[in-house]
């Protein structure tokens, strides 16, 4: 039995997975197998005719985001955003009652809400000195966890993880449990990314999404890329047809190397509104901390969390409230916009500011 085997409980061992039409059949030229419209209705310029069930795992789109990462079409499996992989790693490897993932916060809230959601513990092993891993605890803690959740570059703060302390436990935790890496903001400091690792690290799984640098937080497209042996375990228990015609049209357009161009521009004029938005933010005096960033966004202390949410709201301006995260008391963080959303943020901060 393999270690990826033992470490995946029984009923997924033994699940086989639904034999959806498109599955069974991959090539033919009368398609009467899966009671679908033959009519195509009219599409708009662009999408493909949407009367078939797309294919279980769109080979185009898996060889566009392959050549894209710099992985094999084999070590990927596209999902609905990060999101929907994080759920199926807790699905596909966790057992109700009796396993438990760790999360290191303040961190993205959704692999606690995956876990607790399939009535599975989350453990938090809380971020420590200059917001980095506390490897020695998680070390400890991982010999009864089955996944272990680490964001870099992470979300709220926008640092990156050390990439030393990332190599000790997946060697720490090889052939136990599943190091995953989320990697959801890589586009902003690219040459961070962990997946040089995939190679030497069975145990490693990166997640990514199209949500971000690639702005198509609407489409819904994301991936996991880790070995084969996990990607099998993951497609059983995923939905027949998890990615809509559309979106695999969008996605592959986005991944052209005149879309992965357009997103590199944007990246660079994020990069730019961000040295914008740091100087701006600078010169409010209640404003009492700014967390250097490398992603889109930036975390700042302020004395009155609350009372500033509360003000920018009713001026129409919509950030997130970040205080009740561990150890991010009266924080919030703003989202690297246009110079325009930028400068409006700035007026409200100063509106504020005058009523203090
Ligand atoms: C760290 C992190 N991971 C994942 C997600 C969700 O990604 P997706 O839109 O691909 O589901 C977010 C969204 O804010 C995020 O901040």
């Amino acid at each position: 039995m393999t270690w990826l085997a033992e470490i995946t409980p029984k009923h997924i061992q033994n699940l086989v997975p639904y034999s959806s039409a498109k599955r069974e059949a991959s090539s033919g030229e009368v398609w009467l197998n899966a009671n679908e419209n033959p009519f195509a209705c009219e599409t708009p310029a662009g999408l493909s005719s949407m009367n078939r069930y797309p294919e279980f795992q769109p080979a185009e789109l898996l060889t566009a985001y392959a050549r894209y990462a710099g992985v094999k079409p084999e070590t990927l499996l596209a999902t609905r955003g990060i999101d929907e992989g994080i759920d199926l790693l807790t699905r596909s490897f966790c057992e109700k009652d009796k396993d438990q993932i760790i999360y290191c916060p303040p961190t993205y809230g959704m692999y606690k809400i995956s876990a607790e959601t399939n009535g599975v513990e989350a453990i938090p092993v809380p971020l420590i000195k200059d917001w980095q891993l506390d490897v020695p605890t998680i070390i400890e803690t991982a010999s009864s966890s089955k996944l272990i959740y680490l964001c870099s570059p992470n979300n709220p703060t926008g640092h990156v993880l050390d990439y030393e302390d990332m190599i000790q436990i997946l060697m720490a935790t090889l052939g136990k449990s599943l190091v995953i890496v989320d990697e959801a903001y890589i586009e902003f400091k690219a040459e961070t990314s962990a997946s040089k690792l995939l190679d030497e690290y069975p145990n490693l799984v990166i997640l990514r999404t199209l949500s971000k640098a690639f702005g198509l937080a609407g489409l819904r497209c994301g991936f996991v890329i880790a070995n084969r042996e996990i990607i099998t375990t993951l497609q059983k228990v995923s939905a027949p047809y998890p990615i809509p015609g559309p979106v695999v049209d969008l996605a592959c357009k986005a991944l052209s190397s005149s879309g992965i161009d357009g997103m590199t521009r944007d990246v660079e004029n994020i990069w730019k509104n961000r040295q914008i938005l740091n100087d701006m933010l600078k010169e409010f005096s209640f404003v009492t901390s700014i967390y250097p960033s490398v992603a889109n966004f930036f975390l700042f202390q302020v004395q009155d969390a609350q009372a500033l949410m509360e003000a920018l709201i009713n001026d129409g301006v919509v950030i997130r409230n970040q205080s009740s995260q561990i150890g991010l008391n009266n924080t919030l963080r703003v989202t690297v916009g246009t110079e325009l959303e930028i400068a409006k943020f700035y007026q409200s901060m100063k509106a504020y500011e005058a009523q203090l």
